[in-house]
């Protein structure tokens, strides 16, 4: 294609992917499926990778890539941020109004009240409508810039919606905060890897967006609520926090649907009392409700004391917990054989909600806040949807109890548990055992993996109990009559259903991976193998080494993947998904036709480069097999140098790591890979 017709192409696909991101995160009102985003995606990466000089950072395709830094630089925040004073009670609420309304000299104004988000506060620059800047609150003054971070979150635009008035700088407030769904699945994959569980969403939160290595931060799955303007230079603003906040939106910024413009004390103890039983069924996590003046005049007239602005305030939740008796101790075995304990309580009521179940964690979690079955135990609702046991009431201990001991045999099919060193899970390794294949078999037809709609938990149970299934690949040979004849199942349900399973056969290659229920292949590594093979049966035959070249697989998971399929039943269930005609290939050729001439080697990149973008130029080399680090060590195999270099060109020399232009570089590959073809 020529340039020009090129470069059209490209900025049409960016203009509509900007549109449609905005569509989705935004407005919650999508007007495309997710593979016709995908394919404008891949369309733009490939012009984009044959005319590496049209890349811009704006691009939709620029949103991961950047290389891991060595800290964090400062940045000093043109306008402080602040942090807000508290009620915890309608009397302070009411101390807070009066004051206010003293001030102003007026009875009453209205009020913004929206949810207070529990993540961490972050600050967007924008320049000319592009991202320019993001940086955490820190001490208010100075915080951290964690730009390569944030563009990694897709509800961040990186780019403003065009046609809108825009002022040349503008910078909006917000809260980065880790969905609950995402921060359950992370702490799922921990615990599968037998890592240190994480407390809350909102360490999740802070966690992920301060990484070094703005790859891990990409796969943490963090969004964001703005919920305030920090200032703007040149154009004009709104005069109400309300307006404010709808031209945000419009510029393309998530912004709270729940906002709620109020004229009273009244309205806002109204929403605080909605919310605080909400609040549990929202997939972001929240501590209270803030309250702000609408007027913008009026905040300006109240100013600030301290660091608080007299304009607002934060309306708190009650602590949510409760004391009851813990009934037992339960094993729920997981789908790959780990031990879950969960607590058997005696119903209670927490923040309106009845509580009869609560998680455990681990036997060391259970050890060492010692909690015993027949315990009275403090549970609390604080933040995930699940409550969790604090710990026991020791007063009320029952003097005959004795401490909990893990079953040394599976509650499920009575085979010796197993206990490995350094393992916070207890496991049972029997592959046939029940509870194991039902975990499976559920994870299989889940949303994110077959997606099988109609196949519920019950109804899985039910198969599995009646012996309609065994595996994955019975679900395939399950007939409308079959299913008809069950129980609560008319035959409109069943030829659903039938129809349902018969759609999941061409579920994505990554969907179908992750499907399988490989231990330590969650959905993101099922996305790099996916890309990377193209085919389940290439990933059938791989090696580790092979599996450790690829960026973000580590040794642990690499030996997962190689010891699942030397299981000759596991090889079996393929075959059989195969002649069920489930797609085992993916639509694109894999990167695999890539030769891996950099495998074992290390690089970092530094300066300026004319050819590719600096994260084309990683992108070459992690295609190729290498690895690419941020600061230049012993270990470095190579510096990749371009024009006005920074420290990290001095201490290659100072380390004698040998240096390479980009065309060298590009010469490199291809030496390596004729010697590779030679030999
Ligand atoms: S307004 C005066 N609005 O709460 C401006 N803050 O405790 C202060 N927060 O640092 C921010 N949700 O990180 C505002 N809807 C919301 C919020 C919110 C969460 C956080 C914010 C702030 C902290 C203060």
């Amino acid at each position: 294609m020529a340039d020009t017709s090129a470069k059209a192409r490209i900025d049409e696909l960016r203009e509509q992917l900007n549109l449609h991101n905005y569509r989705y995160h935004v407005l919650d009102s999508p007007l495309i499926g997710d593979s016709d985003y995908d394919a404008m995606l891949v369309e733009l990466r490939q012009l984009e990778s044959f005319n590496p000089d049209l890349v811009t950072p704006d691009s939709p395709t620029q949103r991961v890539g950047a290389a891991p830094s060595p800290e964090f630089h400062e940045v000093q925040h043109p306008q402080p941020m602040l942090s807000l004073g508290n009620a915890f009670n309608d009397d302070d609420l009411l101390a807070w109004h009066t004051r206010a309304a003293g001030l102003l000299e007026v009875d009453s104004f209205a009020m913004v009240c929206e949810p207070k988000i529990d993540g961490l506060a972050i600050a967007l620059t924008y320049e000319n409508g592009k991202l320019l800047r993001g940086a955490t609150r820190g001490d208010g003054l100075r915080g951290e810039d964690v730009t390569p971070n944030v563009r990694t979150i897709s509800s961040v635009p990186l780019a403003l919606q065009s046609g809108q008035k825009l002022p040349a700088r503008i910078e909006v407030r917000g809260e980065v905060y880790m969905p609950r769904d995402a921060f359950a699945q992370l702490n799922e994959a921990r615990t599968e890897r037998g890592e240190q569980l994480i407390a809350n969403p909102r360490n999740g939160a802070a966690g992920s967006l301060r990484q070094l290595d703005p790859n891990i931060t990409a796969q943490r799955r963090l969004d964001v609520w703005i919920y305030a303007l920090g200032w703007t230079e040149g154009g004009t603003t709104p005069d109400t926090h309300t307006d404010v906040m709808a031209w945000l939106r419009d510029l393309g910024f998530r912004v709270n649907p729940e906002l709620r413009r109020v004229e009273s004390l009244q309205g806002v103890t109204d929403y605080h009392t909605e919310w605080s039983e909400s609040r549990f069924h929202k997939n972001y996590q929240t501590d209270g409700v803030v309250i702000k003046i609408d007027r913008l005049d009026y905040q300006r007239h109240l100013g600030i004391v301290g660091r608080e602005p007299r304009w607002a305030t934060a309306f708190k939740f009650p602590a949510e917990q409760a004391i009851t008796k813990l009934l037992a101790i339960k094993i729920n075995v997981g789908r790959t054989g780990a031990l879950n304990p969960y607590a058997e309580l005696e119903p209670v009521q927490v923040s309106g909600v009845t509580i009869q179940n609560a998680t455990l964690h681990n036997e060391q979690d259970i050890s060492r806040k010692d909690i015993r079955e027949g315990d009275y135990v403090i549970i609390e609702r604080a933040g995930e949807v699940i409550p969790r046991v604090v710990g026991p009431v020791l007063d009320r201990r029952d003097p005959e109890s004795v401490p909990f001991e893990m079953p040394s045999e599976c509650p499920s099919c009575g085979t010796p548990v197993i206990h490995e060193e350094g393992e916070a899970a207890h496991r049972c390794v029997n592959s046939r055992c029940p509870a194991q294949q039902y975990e499976r078999i559920r994870h299989f037809v889940s949303k994110a993996a077959m997606d099988i709609e109609g196949l519920g938990e019950k109804l899985v149970a039910v198969l599995l109990e009646q012996e309609f299934i065994a595996d994955f690949p019975d679900i395939y040979k399950l007939t409308e009559d079959q299913l008809a004849g069950m129980e609560r199942m008319g035959e409109k349900s069943a030829a659903n259903l039938v129809s349902a399973i018969k759609q999941s056969k061409a579920r994505p290659l990554a969907a179908v991976i992750a499907a399988l229920g490989i231990f330590h292949v969650g959905g993101e590594t099922a996305e790099l193998l996916a890309r990377r093979f193209g085919s389940v049966h290439r990933l059938m035959d791989t090696t580790e080494d092979e599996l450790q070249a690829i960026p973000g697989i580590g040794p642990i998971v690499a030996q997962s993947i190689v010891e699942h399929y030397q299981n000759e039943g596991n090889r079996l269930i393929v075959t059989e998904l195969a002649q069920a005609g489930v797609t085992l290939e993916a639509e694109v050729s894999p990167e695999t036709d890539t030769p891996q001439p950099f495998v074992g080697m290390r690089f970092v990149v530094t300066g300026r480069l004319d050819g590719f973008t600096r994260s084309e130029t990683e992108g070459f080399i992690k295609e190729r097999g290498g690895q690419v680090t941020g600061s230049v060590s012993k270990k470095t195999s190579y510096v990749v140098v371009g024009e006005e270099p920074g420290s990290k060109a001095d201490d290659a020399q100072r380390l004698e790591i040998p240096s390479l232009t980009e065309a060298a570089l590009r010469a490199l590959a291809e030496d390596s890979q004729m010697g590779e073809e030679q030999a």
